[in-house]
């Protein structure tokens, strides 16, 4: 139904003026905030907020030349300072494991090593370049291996999170490039995992979305597992990819919107997080030919979450996580005065004050935020969604 041009001018007028409180919020420090609470229908609450930010590290740019030797390629070292800083060092750990450990009980065909020198700060030489730099995760294909990068976070005790990266995957097919959460297990069919996984095998539209495991004991796939979703901006252009694990559910978006959502193995314990660039020629990633790369580029990594201890959750902790978390979350935490966002802000990597008091800095009087400016930001999202709708005639 396409709407009268003069209720299109109404609903741009009415919208543009919601919007303008969405401008409204205030940017906080995040000493400041209580907790963080994230948009979307499966809203959450989450206690802590970093970002890694590396669109201005020019003075560590820096791309080595592939190393064709496996030993050396594990043992060679940081590619820049950035890597040995605590900013790096505190929170990822830089990967040098190879895959010769299930190398003969599992698919794969090609021996593969993660190395230092694959994970490096990278000029942003596009044209209209967004950035200065960014970081690269590289796997290339050498004749006798695949070189391959990783890094893992530190803490392995995240419990729950909303996990953002602005990036983009360019290069050869037969790599796969990933940014998920991981509770390992030696049992296989007990892995906790939610995967955001580009085959660069596949097209550009299609993006893998998996709570592992996605076979079953026998060797079925499990369908409720995994989604081969497509996405509205491919994964070679950049865009805002975000993993939202919640108790009940993982949900994945590109650039705000809502591509796959699964409930089915939703990880229930505390977890890594884990980014990575490899291949190992086993079915699910095909084979890299030789002399070919693939490139893992990232802006920023952002994430809101919760940190418990590493142990096992009980089940009668889990049966209170679920009730709690019936539709939108709610504010179970009465410490929480403080609510911000990192969605609603006009500035990438900082928090807005959504509701509650921020006594100011000067020692003037501090100021109340509306409670009901939240839905402002509701009402304000579906405005702009119906304005592109009226402008395409839906
Ligand atoms: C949430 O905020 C992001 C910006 O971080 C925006 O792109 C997205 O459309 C919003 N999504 C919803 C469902 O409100
Ligand atoms: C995160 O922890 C806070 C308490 O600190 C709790 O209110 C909130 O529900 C938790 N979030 C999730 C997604 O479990
Ligand atoms: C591969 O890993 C194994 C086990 O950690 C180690 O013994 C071996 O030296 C590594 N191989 C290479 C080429 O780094
Ligand atoms: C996902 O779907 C696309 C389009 O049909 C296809 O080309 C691609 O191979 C699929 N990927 C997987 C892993 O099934
Ligand atoms: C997100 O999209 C998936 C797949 O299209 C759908 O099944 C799910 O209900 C959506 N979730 C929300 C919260 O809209
Ligand atoms: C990759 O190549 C190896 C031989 O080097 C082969 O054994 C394997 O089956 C190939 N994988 C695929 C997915 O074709």
């Amino acid at each position: 139904m396409a709407l009268p041009r003069i209720f299109q001018c109404l609903l741009v007028v009415f919208c543009t003026s919601v919007s303008s409180v969405v401008a409204e919020y205030q940017q906080i420090d995040d000493s400041k905030c209580d907790c963080y609470l994230t948009n979307g229908t499966d809203g959450n609450y989450f206690a802590t907020h970093k970002f890694f930010d590396f669109r201005s590290l020019s003075q560590y740019a820096n791309v080595p030349g592939i190393i064709d030797d496996q030993s050396q390629s594990t043992d060679a070292e940081a590619t820049s300072d950035y890597f040995l800083s605590r900013e790096w060092t505190e929170s990822w750990g830089t990967q040098q494991w190879n895959n010769s450990g299930n190398f003969n009980n599992g698919d794969a065909a090609v021996f593969m090593v993660n190395s230092l020198n694959n994970v490096y700060i990278e000029k942003n030489a596009d044209s209209n370049a967004g950035s200065e730099t960014f970081l690269t995760l590289r796997t290339a294909r050498l004749d006798n291996f695949q070189s391959a990068a990783e890094f893992e976070s530190i803490p392995t005790g995240y419990h729950f999170l909303s996990l953002r990266m602005y990036a983009r995957t360019i290069g050869a097919p037969g790599a796969i490039t990933a940014m998920f959460t991981y509770r390992s297990s030696d049992d296989p069919m007990a892995v906790q995992e939610s995967d955001l996984e580009v085959r660069t095998e596949d097209p550009p539209e299609f993006i893998q979305y998996t709570n592992q495991p996605s076979y079953s004991r026998s060797g079925n796939i499990l369908e409720a597992a995994t989604r081969n979703a497509s996405v509205p901006v491919g994964w070679d252009n950049w865009a805002v990819h975000r993993l939202d694990w919640s108790p009940t559910s993982t949900s994945w978006y590109v650039d705000g919107q809502n591509v796959s959502q699964i409930s089915f193995q939703t990880p229930r314990d505390p977890s890594q997080v884990i980014f990575n660039a490899w291949s190992d020629g086993s079915e699910w990633v095909g084979n890299m030919t030789e002399g070919d790369a693939a490139y893992f580029q990232i802006q920023w990594i952002e994430m809101v979450y919760n940190m418990t201890g590493t142990d096992k959750t009980t089940d009668a902790y889990q049966r209170v996580r679920s009730r709690l978390s019936n539709g939108i979350a709610s504010r179970d935490d009465a410490s929480c005065t403080n609510i911000c966002s990192i969605d609603a802000t006009q500035e990438i990597g900082t928090a807005v004050l959504i509701q509650g008091t921020n006594p100011s800095p000067a020692g003037s009087s501090s100021f109340t935020t509306e409670a009901t400016s939240w839905k402002g930001i509701l009402i304000g999202i579906s405005c702009s969604d119906m304005i592109e709708r009226a402008k395409f005639g839906l």
